[in-house]
């Protein structure tokens, strides 16, 4: 099963993984509240947790956290019957991904990626409710398990990767690259 979105991978986990697997929970604060449940569920196995109504933003600025916590989860997302045994799921992946075969991007007008734009002196990144993850982090992170796509200005060759991205400002964001990192080379 493909997902198009993060929508219908929460409707799928919810329809076989179980009622239980997804968690709304109203009025959690950014600030620490977020992270420190996110992190207590993720170490006992807990579910999905779909945050609403933060403090302070309007609702349907929406934080999901621990979507990938499991097994059980990752094997739904990966197209693998969750059923299997851990040893069994890791199995099926390695098979599976000796048979990806890239596809060639097809370039399109619009999608639902271009339906919320922001340009210029209208970007305004402090409009979402990033979290501060964890006490000690330097800020919030809006960026932890996205992909950032970059090209290097001499090749022209296009990577992507995932790197944190802390927010600093209303249009600035840094990204924590690790020394040995492609996204970092190009920098
Ligand atoms: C959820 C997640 C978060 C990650 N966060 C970072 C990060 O903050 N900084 C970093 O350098 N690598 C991070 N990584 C690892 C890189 O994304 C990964 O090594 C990737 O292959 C880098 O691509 P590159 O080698 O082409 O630069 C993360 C990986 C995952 C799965």
């Amino acid at each position: 099963m493909a997902f198009t979105d993060l929508r219908e991978f929460l409707d799928a986990a919810v329809r076989t993984l179980g009622e239980g697997e997804v968690r709304k929970i109203d009025g959690a604060s950014w600030d620490s509240e977020i992270g420190c449940v996110t992190e207590m569920m993720a170490e006992h196995g807990g579910p999905i947790l779909l945050f609403d109504r933060i403090t302070g933003y309007p609702a349907g600025f929406r934080v999901v956290s621990n979507f990938l916590m499991t097994p059980q989860r990752h094997a739904l997302a990966l197209g693998i019957s969750p059923d299997l045994p851990r040893l069994e799921l890791l199995r099926a992946w390695k098979e599976r991904s000796k048979q990806l075969k890239p596809i060639p991007p097809t370039k399109v007008k619009d999608g639902p990626v271009t339906r919320n734009v922001m340009e210029g002196s209208a970007i305004d990144i402090e409009r979402f409710p990033a979290p501060q993850w964890h006490k000690q982090d330097g800020g919030r992170y809006i960026g932890t398990g996205h992909m950032v796509i970059t090209r290097d200005p001499d090749t022209g060759w296009v990577n992507m990767g995932t790197y944190r991205a802390c927010i600093k400002s209303k249009d600035r964001l840094t990204l924590w690259m690790i020394e040995d990192r492609h996204g970092r080379e190009m920098a």
